[in-house]
């Protein structure tokens, strides 16, 4: 199956604080990777490094087979073109926590506005894929409403379509659903459900561990900025090796 992401190495410190050391995983195309962790492990640091929202001091990172960074001698990692790196961010979209929708622009504005103006598609094919996808995330009645007239989970719903308008390779998600009452979560969750089962490639930052056992193919463990442990849902979930696994899963399902 083809390579979709590689991360190799990857490390990453703010000042004195290493927030990742080491990390290596990949993801083929239409898996599920499921990332899971305590507070501050640094899940999210992970994700704004792969989408190019922050930079990486090490490692090596692949999407599609065009590098982003690799490291040189010395271990520091050196960034490809900005050609490349403006085509690599092409291929990933991501849905971040707290939806990050324009305020002043309409629902179906906000998944043409990128297609329009980053893909220059013609407004009327944008308009077109834009109200299929709505449609799918059953939102098409509310494509005039302002995002403020919207709950969050509907909020969230048009947030991955102005994701899926760009056709994204990979699609992450950074706790898409840890800003949402509990009946909210679980659609959101089921369209995230939908999309695996199309074999939508992602990768997917969770506390839902239930879920995260259903839908990923695999699932990376991470504490204090390392990989601690990674597997199948089932290696994870039901076998794992580390204390430290163990001792995280245990407190989630003592709640
Ligand atoms: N811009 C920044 N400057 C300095 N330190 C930062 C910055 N962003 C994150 N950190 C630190 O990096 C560490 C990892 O943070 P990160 O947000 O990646 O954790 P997380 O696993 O996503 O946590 P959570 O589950 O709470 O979202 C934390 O110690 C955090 O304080
Ligand atoms: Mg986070």
């Amino acid at each position: 199956m083809e390579e979709m992401l590689q991360v190799k190495n990857l490390s990453k410190s703010y000042g004195n604080l290493t927030v990742l050391k080491d990390i290596s995983f990949h993801v083929k195309k239409g898996e599920v990777v499921a990332i899971i962790g305590p507070s501050g492990s640094g899940k999210s640091t992970l994700l704004r490094c792969i989408n190019q929202l922050e930079k990486a001091d090490g490692g090596e990172v692949c999407v599609c087979g065009q590098t982003m960074f690799s490291s040189d001698e010395s271990g520091k990692a050196v960034y490809s073109s900005a050609q490349i790196l403006r085509e690599i961010r092409l291929k990933i979209g991501l849905v971040f926590q707290n939806f990050n929708l324009f305020p002043h622009m309409s629902v179906l504005r906000n998944v043409t506005e990128a297609p329009i103006h980053v893909l220059k598609q013609p407004k009327t094919e944008a308009i077109e894929t834009a109200e299929k996808l709505l449609k799918k995330m059953g939102l098409l009645e509310k494509k005039n409403s302002y995002p403020c007239e919207l709950s969050g989970g509907q909020q969230q719903r048009v947030s991955i379509a102005r994701a899926l308008a760009l056709h994204p390779e990979v699609l992450f998600f950074d706790e898409p659903t840890s800003a949402l009452d509990p009946e909210l979560t679980g659609e959101i969750l089921k369209v995230i459900k939908e999309l695996a089962k199309e074999k939508m490639t992602m990768v997917i930052v969770t506390h839902e561990m239930a879920f995260a056992r259903d839908v990923a193919n695999y699932v990376v463990f991470m504490d204090g900025g390392f990989i601690v442990e990674a597997g199948t849902p089932e290696e994870v979930f039901s076998n794992a090796k580390s204390e430290r696994t163990k001792q995280f899963l245990e407190r989630y399902h003592n709640g």
